[in-house]
């Protein structure tokens, strides 16, 4: 497994973004120890710094559709919830599609981008961010209240490097079952660690707010949302609010 590491690059998604158009191969990963301009979902800033967090990106190259790339993003999510627990024992939660959290705040941030034309993926890019040996005021005031750490949790720093390897272990095992079986296991994994499945919650699109029962996932790893006057959406991307 090929392995580029930066003390400090501007985001490792863009790294592996470069990396991959220039042929890097599946399994790739691309470590930094402190991100500049670290990217988060729907255009938001991620804050990661030296020294304390987690910052990675995975290059794969499935041979899916692109619809089915949101599958390995709920993949991520259990490889790095199985990860954490292997490592300090913690349990953490999944709220869709792939924020991990710790006693309700943020523990793991995952994004999931892809090169691809409609029919085929050349690569997928997937961006783990863990909040790792943070302390509170390590935090950014606007999300010190929402935000927590592995050693927050524990009260005493953990090794990134070894939080690093377990995850690229549960992961590899995973996709490895994945590639072999499909979605179907790692689905009801996902779905065992999920508090957003079988309880309501606000949908927040980029078209409107849904509020309705969250029935479960689609092997797509869509959300299937009742809403009160019964009637089915698809969410596809959304913030979720429980
Ligand atoms: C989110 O919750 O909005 C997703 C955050 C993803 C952050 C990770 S850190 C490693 C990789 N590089 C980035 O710039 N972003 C992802």
């Amino acid at each position: 497994q090929e392995l580029t590491y930066f003390d400090t690059t501007n985001s490792t998604q863009y790294t592996a973004h470069k990396l991959a158009q220039e042929g890097a191969t599946e399994g790739h990963v691309v470590i930094a120890n402190e991100q500049t301009a670290g990217k988060g979902r729907l255009g938001r800033d991620w804050y990661s710094r030296k020294g304390t967090s987690v910052s990675m990106s995975i290059i794969l190259r499935p041979d899916l559709p692109p619809q089915k790339t949101p599958q390995l993003t709920l993949l991520t999510a259990v490889a790095v919830v199985r990860a954490i627990k292997n490592i300090t024992g913690i349990q953490c939660d999944i709220k869709w599609p792939n924020d991990i959290l710790l006693k309700g705040r943020k523990l793991v941030g995952i994004l999931t981008e892809m090169q691809a034309d409609p029919d085929r993926v050349h690569s997928v890019i997937i961006g783990i961010g863990m909040n790792a040996n943070q302390r509170s005021d390590d935090f950014d005031p606007a999300v010190r209240e929402l935000a927590t750490s592995l050693a927050i949790e524990k009260d005493e720093s953990v090794d990134r490097a070894q939080v690093i390897s377990a995850v690229l272990n549960e992961f590899e095992q995973l996709y490895d079952l994945y590639l072999k079986e499909g979605f179907t296991t790692i689905r009801s994994l996902w779905e065992a660690y999920s508090l957003s499945i079988g309880t309501y919650i606000y949908a927040r699109t980029m078209r409107e707010v849904i509020y309705g029962y969250a029935k479960g996932i689609t092997n797509d790893g869509v959300l299937l949302l009742e809403d009160e006057q019964g009637q089915e959406h698809k969410i596809y991307s959304a913030d979720i609010e429980i």
